[in-house]
C-alpha cells in the first residue's frame, strides 16, 4: 500500500514510519511542517528507503495537500499531524484550533476531492485514518474506562480541538461516505519523545541535576502505552479496521504521576548513580497545578483486541526501563533539543 503520513516527523508518526519501513513493504510519504515538535532526526533510521519520501508542508495549506494526494496516490492517509501538548494549548490556544480543527477540515475536503475521482476497487480500499486521543472523553473518578461510546467532555484547549476534529471525521463518513477509522489512544511513551512531556522532561533534567516538577499532589493517573506497540495497532486499523469505525488503544497500565517519576528515578540510580551518592528521588518538587487538570484516564481497549487481535505486549515496567536506557544512549538526539528548541522550563501556566 502507498501511506501518507501527516505529522510522521513527530513522536508517533516517527515511531509509525520506522514501524513501516522497517517491517512492511508499504511505500510511506510523510507530510510535515516540522514546528518545533517536528524532527528528521527521528526519521533517520527511515530516511535511507527507496520506499520513503519527505513533504514539508501545512496540513492548512489546501492545494499543497490536494497536490501531494494527486502525485502520491496513496491508498491511506494516516492523521496525525497536530498540536499535541495541553501545558501549549493553556498559553497559546489559538495554533491548536488552527492546525487540529482547520488542518483536519482541509485534510478531509481535500481527501474527498481525490477520494471521488479514484476508480472503484481503490475508492473502495481508501482509508482515511484519523488518530485522536482518549482526553476526549473527559476525567474519570477512582472507577470506570473510556470505552468507545463514553460521551465527549474535553476540558482543555488541546482536548476540545481535538474532540471537534474527531467530530468533522466522522461527518466526513456519515455525509459524504469518505471511508474514515478513528483512534483514540491513552498516553504513549518511548524514544524519540519530546522533552515537554513528562517522562522524557523527567529523565532529561533529573541528569541535569534540575528539580523534577510534579504538578499538584502528584495522583494524577494515565494510562501508558509504548509508543511502539500503538505503531502497531495503527497499522492494524488502517489494514483491517471497519471503514466508520472506531477504536479505543489504552496501554492497561494506570499509573500516578508520582510513581511514574519515581519509577525513573530508581532506574536511574540503578544504570547511572549520581555522583553525590544521593537519591534522584531528592530532586521530586511538588509544584502549581495545571490549570483544569484531569484527574484519570484509562482505556478499555476489549474492541481492538476482539476485532482486530491487538494487545499491548511491553509492560509499564519494561517499558519504562527501555526508555530510560534510550535516553542515556541517545543524548545527542535531545541535547540538539535543548539547545535549540526547548529547554525543559515550565509551560502551562500563563493565562490563554
Ligand atoms: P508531536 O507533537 O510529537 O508531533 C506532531 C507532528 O505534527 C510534528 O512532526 C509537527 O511538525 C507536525 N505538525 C504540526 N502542525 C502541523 C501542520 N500544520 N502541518 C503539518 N504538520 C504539522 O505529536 P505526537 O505526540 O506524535 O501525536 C501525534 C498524534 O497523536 C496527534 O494527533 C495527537 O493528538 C495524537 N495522540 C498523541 C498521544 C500522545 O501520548 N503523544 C496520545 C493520543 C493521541
Ligand atoms: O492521554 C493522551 C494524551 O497524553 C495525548 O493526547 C497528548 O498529546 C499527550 O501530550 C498526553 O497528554 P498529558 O497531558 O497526559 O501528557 P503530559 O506528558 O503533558 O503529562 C502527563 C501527566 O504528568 C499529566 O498529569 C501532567 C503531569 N506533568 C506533566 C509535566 C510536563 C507533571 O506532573 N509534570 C510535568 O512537568
Amino acid at each position: 500500500m502507498r501511506i501518507l503520513v501527516t505529522g510522521g516527523a513527530g513522536f508517533i508518526g516517527s515511531a509509525l514510519v520506522r514501524r513501516l519501513i522497517e517491517h512492511t513493504d508499504h511505500e510511506v510519504l510523510v507530510f510535515d511542517k516540522l514546528t518545533y515538535a517536528g524532527l528528521l532526526s527521528s526519521l533517520e533510521p527511515a530516511a535511507g528507503s527507496n520506499r520513503y519520501t519527505f513533504v514539508q508542508a501545512d496540513i492548512c495549506d489546501a492545494e499543497m495537500v490536494a497536490r501531494t494526494l494527486q502525485e502520491f496516490q496513496p491508498d491511506v492517509v494516516a492523521h496525525l499531524a497536530a498540536e499535541s501538548h495541553v501545558d501549549r494549548s493553556i498559553d497559546g490556544p489559538g495554533e491548536f484550533v488552527q492546525t487540529n480543527l482547520v488542518g483536519t477540515f482541509v485534510m478531509l475536503n481535500q481527501a474527498l476531492g481525490y477520494w471521488r475521482n479514484l476508480p472503484e476497487a481503490r475508492k473502495a480500499a481508501f482509508r482515511f485514518h484519523h488518530i485522536s486521543t482518549d482526553e476526549v472523553f473527559g476525567s474519570l473518578g477512582e472507577e470506570g474506562f473510556f470505552t468507545e461510546t463514553t460521551p465527549y467532555d474535553p476540558r482543555s484547549p488541546y482536548s476540545a480541538s481535538k474532540a471537534g476534529s474527531d467530530h468533522l471525521v466522522r461527518a466526513w463518513g456519515h455525509t459524504y461516505g469518505l471511508p474514515v477509522l478513528v483512534t483514540n489512544c491513552s498516553n504513549n511513551y518511548g524514544p524519540y519523545h519530546f522533552p515537554e512531556k513528562l517522562i522524557p522532561l523527567i529523565i532529561i533534567r533529573a541528569l541535569n541535576g534540575e528539580p523534577l516538577p510534579v504538578y499538584g499532589d502528584g495522583s494524577n493517573v494515565r494510562d501508558w502505552l509504548f509508543v511502539d506497540d500503538h505503531a502497531r495497532a495503527l497499522q492494524a486499523v488502517f489494514e483491517k479496521g471497519q471503514p466508520g469505525q472506531t477504536y479505543n488503544v489504552g496501554g492497561n497500565a494506570e499509573q500516578k504521576n508520582i510513581d511514574v517519576v519515581t519509577a525513573i528515578c530508581t532506574i536511574l540510580d540503578q544504570l547511572r548513580p549520581r555522583d553525590d551518592g544521593q537519591a534522584y528521588a531528592n530532586q521530586i518538587t511538588y509544584v502549581a497545578d495545571r490549570p483544569g487538570h484531569d484527574q484519570r484516564y484509562a482505556i478499555d481497549a476489549s474492541k481492538i483486541g476482539a476485532d482486530l487481535d491487538w494487545t499491548p505486549s511491553v509492560t509499564f515496567e519494561e517499558g519504562i526501563a527501555r526508555t530510560v536506557r534510550w535516553y542515556l544512549e541517545n543524548q545527542a538526539w535531545w541535547q540538539d533539543i535543548l539547545d535549540a528548541r526547548y529547554a525543559t522550563q515550565r509551560l502551562g501556566v500563563a493565562n490563554g
